[in-house]
């Protein structure tokens, strides 16, 4: 049996409404930093930085209600230490508003060589400079402390895709018994800047039903105030990560926030919020603009194409940040051409801009009552290249 989370990951979240016709929810969550109005994206700040976007342009243009940063990268640099002088990761990037850490459970697996996983942990080897570390349910907890998110996530596996069965098994189990070494450590040491934080659980068990099914279980009963899945995004198929985002919200509580890591593309955003979740991060809006891939709500653009060499229409007329008025095609086209800093920040602003304005859209006709059709009009547009 998990052990029952306590009030100490106390979090206010508000249902608004949910869609007649899908399973898409309007939602708010309150923490000591704000409200979060979901559906909600979060921008990606690995390293204490969205790339190439200052704090105020962050704020100014894109306008998220929260921002992810990552425990392993951290943890490796600056280090924890340097984050505990500052006052923890809010005063030393300047970013007053909620931050989520994700715990390590997926970068340990994607970066780092040579990683060893036990029981006890997991020993890797730094992508920075070769150094060998251990992570443990316990200690990812006491780094997640210090860092002083908002949000702090559950130390997992996150497994690959493709996945046999057997290890898919044995690693979703072993998963649920760090989920519970973790909330025993988080009951025994607060947090440390005043301010509360709420701790996720995540769903894996990879493209298995019934072991989506068993995990659903096991993270719902332990009571913790918000839930993730994990394992998903990992190279599998749309319609499998769709499948199993559907047996997974069947179980997770209606009453708190869902939370899908790593996805996705606009068109699997839409489609997940219509099943029930109402959290996103991806670092698909930042790394495609820093390759010239631009999403709009009427396709994407290979801003690198020649045809758009002499197009001086202005970036996106739709777009809602300063980058799609000031500037245009042919402008942004030749700054990636000239492989200037420039061009890498404005197809960025764009970028999130874009991913902000979908889901605060998918939230108006989530209000409005009309969100499956319009996701179904959107989806059908976005999946056109310009
Ligand atoms: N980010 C994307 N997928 C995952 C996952 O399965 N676990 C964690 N911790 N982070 C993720």
């Amino acid at each position: 049996m998990p052990i029952f989370a306590t009030e100490i990951y106390d979090l206010k979240f508000t249902l608004q409404h949910t869609d007649p016709q899908s399973k898409a929810r309007a939602a708010s969550l309150q923490t000591d930093h704000g409200t979060i109005e979901t559906p909600i994206f979060m921008p990606v700040g690995t390293v204490a930085s969205v790339k190439g976007v200052h704090q105020r342009e962050l704020r100014e243009e894109v306008n998220p209600d929260i921002i992810l940063a990552n425990t392993y990268h951290l943890y490796l640099r600056p280090k924890t230490d340097i984050l505990e002088k500052a006052g923890g990761l809010h005063k030393f990037m300047g970013w007053d508003r909620n931050i989520l850490t994700d715990s390590g459970g997926y970068q340990v697996y994607s970066l780092s060589a040579n990683r060893k996983i036990k029981e006890e942990g997991v020993k890797f080897k730094s992508h920075i400079d070769g150094s060998y570390h251990v992570f443990t349910p316990e200690n990812v907890m006491e780094i997640q402390r210090t860092i002083g998110a908002d949000i702090i996530m559950a130390f997992d596996e996150c497994t690959p895709y493709p996945c046999d069965y057997k290890y898919a098994k044995r690693s979703m189990h072993m998963t649920h018994r760090w989920l519970d070494r973790c909330i025993a450590h988080l009951e025994k040491v607060p947090p440390k800047y005043g301010f509360d934080q709420t701790f996720f659980p995540i769903v894996q068990g990879s493209t298995y039903k019934d072991l989506r099914l068993q995990s659903a279980e096991y993270i719902a009963n332990s009571g913790c105030e918000g839930n993730a899945i994990g394992g998903l995004s990992v190279g599998e198929p749309a319609e499998e990560m769709y499948a199993m985002t559907e047996v997974v919200c069947g179980v997770l509580p209606e009453d708190k926030p869902r939370y899908l890591m790593g996805v996705g593309t606009p068109i699997n955003i839409l489609e997940n919020i219509a099943l029930g979740i109402d959290m996103f991060d991806c670092v698909m809006p930042t790394r495609n603009a820093r390759n010239g891939m631009l999403f709009t709500a009427e396709g994407t653009i290979n801003i690198k194409n020649k045809k758009w060499e002499d197009d001086f229409s202005p970036l996106d007329p739709a777009g809602t940040t300063f980058v799609d008025h000031e500037y245009s095609k042919a402008y942004l086209r030749h700054l990636f051409a000239a492989n200037e800093y420039l061009g890498k920040q404005i197809a960025t602003i764009h970028n999130l801009g874009f991913y902000m304005w979908l889901v605060r859209e998918a939230r108006k006709h989530i209000l409005a009552g009309d969100f499956a059709s319009w996701k179904n009009q959107m989806v059908r547009n976005m999946d056109k290249r310009l």
